[in-house]
C-alpha cells in the first residue's frame, strides 16, 4: 500500500500546498461518491420490496416497472460517477497550473547545480502522478470506505451472507496485496533499467560524431542493450505474474458470487429469509467487492503515482528557494568575492577553496592557471550560475546568488568557455531572445565586439540562421557571436571564460579591443585564459591552482613573480 504514505508527514512545499488547497472540490466528489451509493443501497431494498410482489401478484407490469426503475438508478448512478470525475478533472487542471512552473524552474535548477537526477522526466512525473491521482487513486479512495458499509447491511440482512461477503472479500484484498508484492519488485527493475537505457541512448546521440570515428557503437550498443534488455525481461516477469493473480482473483470474485447464491438459496429453504432477497444480496456483494477489483487492476499505475511523487518532492525539496524580489538598481560593478568555498554537486572535495579578492569599479581582472584549476567553476559562482557551500559573491554588496535572474542579467554579460548559441538567427541570439531590443541595441553590441563586418558577411547578415547550437557557425565564430551577446546594454559587470580559445589572430585584435571598450566605459571585466597576451590592459591578475588562489595582485606584481625561478617561489611560499 505504498500509494497511502504519500498522505502522511508532507513536507510543505508548492505542491502539498496545491494539494491542500484542492480540498473542496475532493469535498464535493466525496459528496457526489455518498449519493451514488446510497442508490446503491436503494437499489437492493427496493428491488426486494417489488421483487417479492411480482412473485406473489403474477403481475408483469410490476416486472417492467421493476425493469425500468433498475436501469434508470443506473444512469442517474453513472450520471454522478460522470460529474464526479468533471471535477477531479479540473482539479488536475488546476493542479497542474499551480506547480508545473514551479517544477519546470526546480528542474532547470537541478541540471545546472549537476543534479543526475535533473531530467526531462520530472514533468512527465507531473502528469502521471495527476492522471493517477483524479483516475484510479481518487476512485479508490472514495470507495473504500463504503465496503464496510455495504457489509453491514449484508449482516443486517443475515449473518452468514455478511460473513461469506466479509471472508470473500478479505480473500480478494490478500490476493491483491500478493499481486501488488509480487509485481513491485520486477516492475522497479524493468523501470530503473528503462531510465538507463534512455540515457544512455541520449548520451550516444549527443556524442554521434566521436561514437562514429572511433567505433565505440558496437561497445555501447551491447551496454545498451544489456539494460533493454532487463527492461523487457522484467517487464514480462511483472506482467506474468500480475496476469496469474488477475485471473486468480476474478476466479476467487465469480466464486464469492455463486456462493451468495448458494447461500442465499439455503436460507431460503431453511424459511431464513424471504425469496426476494437473493436479487438484493447479490447486487450488494458485487458493489461491496468492486472497489478492490478496481485496485487489484491498478497496482501498477498507483505505484507508478507513488514513484513519481517521490521524484517530484526530491527536486521540490532540493530546488533553489525562490529569488529576492525586491529590485536592486543597476550596479557600478564593484566586486567583492567574501570567502568563497566550493564543491560540485555530489563531489566531495572542494573545487575552491577560500577564494578572497575584490576588484573596483572599471577594473579589469585577468584570470591565469593551469587547466583544471577552477577557472571556470570561478567564472559560474561570480555569475550567479552555482551557489558557494560557504562565503558569498557580492556585486555592489548583494549576493549575486539570490539577485532575480532576469534583473541580474540586464546588469551584465557572460562568455562561457563552450560557447554555444541557441537555434534561431544571430541578431535574436545577440539581443538574447528578448522582446523589444532595437536593432540599434544588437548592432551597437556586435560592434563594440567587434563582429559586425563578419556578421554582415554572413549570407543573410543578421538575419542567419544559426542552426541547432549554433552549428552552422565555426567554433571562433561563435564564440565572437557570443562576446556580442554578453556585451548588450552595456553591462556593468562581464565574465568572459577563455574567450580566445578558438580565435584567430583578427579576432584575438577585436576581442582585446572590445575589452578595452567596455572598460572605458566603466564595466567590470574578469577574463579567464591561458594565453597571457590578452591580459595587455588587465588591472589585477589572479593565478589560481588546484582550487586556491596562488597569486592576487596588481598585474605588474604579480607578472614580476610569475617570472621569477621556481625556487625563489618556493621559498616565498614557505616563508
Ligand atoms: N560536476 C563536477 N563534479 C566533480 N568535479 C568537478 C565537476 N565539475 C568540475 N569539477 C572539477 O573541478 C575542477 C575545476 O574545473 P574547472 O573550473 O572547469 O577548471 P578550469 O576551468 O580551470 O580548467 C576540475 O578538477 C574538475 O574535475
Ligand atoms: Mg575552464
Amino acid at each position: 500500500m505504498k500509494f497511502l504514505t504519500f498522505l502522511a508527514n508532507q513536507p510543505n512545499n508548492v505542491l502539498t500546498r496545491a494539494l491542500g488547497e484542492g480540498k473542496r472540490p475532493f469535498i464535493v466528489a466525496a459528496v457526489f461518491s455518498f449519493f451514488t451509493n446510497v442508490l446503491y443501497l436503494a437499489l437492493p431494498l427496493y428491488t426486494f420490496q417489488v421483487y417479492g410482489r411480482v412473485m406473489i401478484s403474477q403481475n408483469q407490469a410490476t416486472l417492467w416497472l421493476l425493469t425500468l426503475m433498475t436501469v434508470f438508478v443506473f444512469f442517474v448512478s453513472s450520471a454522478i460517477d460522470d460529474f464526479r470525475a468533471r471535477i477531479l478533472i479540473n482539479y488536475g487542471v488546476a493542479l497542474d497550473q499551480r506547480v508545473s512552473g514551479r517544477i519546470f524552474s526546480g528542474l532547470f535548477d537541478a541540471a545546472v547545480r549537476g543534479d543526475p537526477s535533473a531530467r526531462s522526466q520530472a514533468l512527465r512525473d507531473l502528469d502521471t502522478f495527476r492522471q493517477t491521482l483524479t483516475g484510479v487513486a481518487a476512485a479508490a479512495f472514495f470507495d473504500l470506505p463504503w465496503i464496510p458499509v455495504f457489509v453491514v447491511v449484508l449482516f443486517l440482512i443475515n449473518p452468514l451472507v455478511g460473513m461469506v461477503a466479509l471472508l470473500g472479500g478479505f480473500a480478494l484484498l490478500a490476493l491483491a496485496l500478493m499481486q501488488e508484492k509480487a509485481i513491485r519488485p520486477a516492475s522497479r527493475e524493468a523501470n530503473d533499467a528503462a531510465l538507463k537505457s534512455y540515457s544512455f541512448t541520449e548520451a550516444a546521440l549527443r556524442n554521434g560524431e566521436v561514437v562514429r570515428a572511433m567505433g565505440m557503437l558496437p561497445t555501447l550498443g551491447a551496454a545498451w542493450a544489456r539494460h533493454r534488455a532487463v527492461t523487457i525481461e522484467r517487464g514480462a516477469a511483472a506482467a506474468e505474474a500480475s496476469n496469474l493473480y488477475t485471473d486468480l482473483i476474478k476466479a476467487t470474485r465469480m466464486g464469492v458470487q455463486v456462493l451468495v447464491i448458494a447461500v442465499g438459496a439455503y436460507l431460503i429453504l431453511k424459511g431464513k429469509i424471504h425469496q426476494g432477497m437473493l436479487f438484493a444480496n447479490m447486487i450488494l456483494v458485487s458493489r461491496a467487492l468492486q472497489p478492490i477489483e478496481r485496485i487489484v487492476g491498478a497496482w501498477e499505475p498507483l505505484n507508478n503515482m507513488a514513484r513519481a511523487h517521490g521524484r517530484i518532492m526530491n527536486l521540490l525539496e532540493n530546488a533553489e528557494p525562490p529569488v529576492l524580489a525586491t529590485t536592486l538598481p543597476r550596479p557600478t560593478g564593484k566586486l567583492a568575492v567574501e570567502g568563497v568555498n566550493f564543491a560540485p554537486f555530489g563531489a566531495q572535495r572542494l573545487v575552491l577553496a577560500n577564494i578572497n579578492f575584490r576588484i573596483e569599479p572599471g577594473e579589469m581582472l585577468g584570470v591565469i592557471g593551469p587547466s583544471g584549476a577552477g577557472k571556470s567553476t570561478l567564472a559560474r559562482l561570480l555569475m550567479g550560475i552555482w551557489r558557494p557551500v560557504n562565503g558569498a559573491v557580492r556585486l555592489d554588496g548583494a549576493d549575486v546568488f539570490t539577485w532575480d535572474r532576469a534583473d541580474f542579467g540586464r546588469y551584465v554579460g557572460y562568455l562561457p568557455q563552450d560557447t554555444e548559441l541557441f537555434a534561431g538567427t544571430v541578431r535574436a541570439n545577440i539581443a538574447r531572445f528578448r522582446d523589444g531590443v532595437a536593432d540599434a541595441e544588437v548592432v551597437q553590441a556586435a560592434t563594440l565586439a567587434g563582429v559586425h563586418e563578419l556578421i554582415l558577411r554572413m549570407p543573410k547578415g543578421y538575419d542567419t540562421e544559426v542552426g541547432e547550437g549554433g552549428v552552422v557557425l565555426s567554433a571562433g565564430q561563435r564564440q565572437r557571436v557570443g562576446l556580442a551577446r554578453s556585451m548588450l546594454g552595456d553591462p556593468a559587470f562581464i565574465v568572459l571564460d577563455e574567450p580566445n580559445a578558438s580565435l584567430d589572430a583578427e579576432g584575438e585584435d577585436a576581442l582585446m579591443n572590445a575589452m578595452e571598450a567596455m572598460k572605458a566605459k566603466g564595466a567590470t571585466v574578469v577574463v579567464i585564459s591561458h594565453k597571457p597576451g590578452i591580459f595587455r590592459s588587465a588591472d589585477k591578475l589572479l593565478v589560481l591552482r588546484e582550487g586556491r588562489i596562488d597569486l592576487f595582485g596588481p598585474k605588474d606584481q604579480v607578472m614580476a613573480r610569475l617570472m621569477k625561478p621556481t625556487e625563489v617561489r618556493a621559498i616565498e611560499a614557505g616563508r
